[in-house]
């Protein structure tokens, strides 16, 4: 059951970006939507299957995940990228990872007072904040990773998908779509919906509502819709969000 009447959140607007070649290309190369997965769907509770690896990577960024439930969010959302990563193997995985877990690290050098008050208020998808730790997160991947034996081609591509990975409202390339995937697939977990429907100040018979309604169908690719679908119900019944309300 879904209530009808909940305020929205404003649309994302697929016509921004949509002209730049890069998305062209994407939508050309990838023309069925959601994209359809050619590997396997685990669409099992993410805590089944956590992340691997990138040890010295995470140690490098541990200060930037003290903010914002980073040490939280971030590992949550890798083990979604390693999921989706195994649905579509033609994905360059250590791209998808690594931009996985660095996506958020801008967070930590923001106005922390403005997260919450802009970042998840009114319309958040433009918020400045948003902006700001895009920007941000970039200066952490050139900061970290070239010490860590990354080439400077490498970490631009890293960069390429933290840029706009909020507030773009296109993907660029798989591996682009694939990360915005697994940024949205943490807030269909139990711990995602914690922790955001306490950010949005939404009840969470609500949050999961308009998750159902707004954000499942921005989801680019098939796995994602699965896993979602999947988290949902199993949140939804545990929750006892047909009663609670
Ligand atoms: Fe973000
Ligand atoms: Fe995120």
């Amino acid at each position: 059951m879904t209530r009808s009447n909940l305020p929205a959140w404003e649309q994302a607007d697929p016509s921004v970006h949509a002209s730049d070649p890069r998305a062209i290309t994407f939508a050309e190369d990838f023309g069925i939507r959601p994209i359809p997965a050619v590997g396997p769907i685990d669409t099992t509770a993410i805590c089944a299957t956590p992340s691997n690896g990138f040890e010295q990577l995470w140690k490098a960024i541990e200060p930037e995940t003290r903010t914002r439930a980073n040490d939280i969010h971030l590992p949550i959302v890798v083990a979604y990228a390693e999921r989706l990563c195994d649905a579509y193997p033609l994905a360059d995985r250590e791209l998808v990872l690594v931009a996985a877990i660095l996506h958020d690290t801008g967070w930590a050098h923001v106005d922390e007072s403005r997260i919450i008050s802009e970042g998840f208020s009114g319309n958040w998808r433009k918020a400045a904040i948003r902006f700001e730790h895009e920007t941000e997160g970039c200066t952490v991947a050139r900061r970290v990773l070239p010490s860590l034996g990354y080439t400077v081609d490498f970490v631009e591509h890293v960069c390429d998908i933290i840029d706009g990975h909020d507030t773009r409202q296109v993907a660029y390339s798989l591996e682009d779509a694939l990360v915005r995937d697994c940024d949205r697939l943490w807030r269909f977990d139990r711990a995602g919906i914690t922790a955001s429907s306490s950010w949005f100040g939404m009840p969470v018979s609500d949050y999961v509502d308009r998750l159902h309604r707004e954000i499942l169908p921005e989801l680019i690719t098939e796995a994602a819709h699965q896993m979602a679908t999947a988290d949902l119900n199993r949140a939804k019944a545990l929750l006892r969000t047909d009663a609670i309300r």
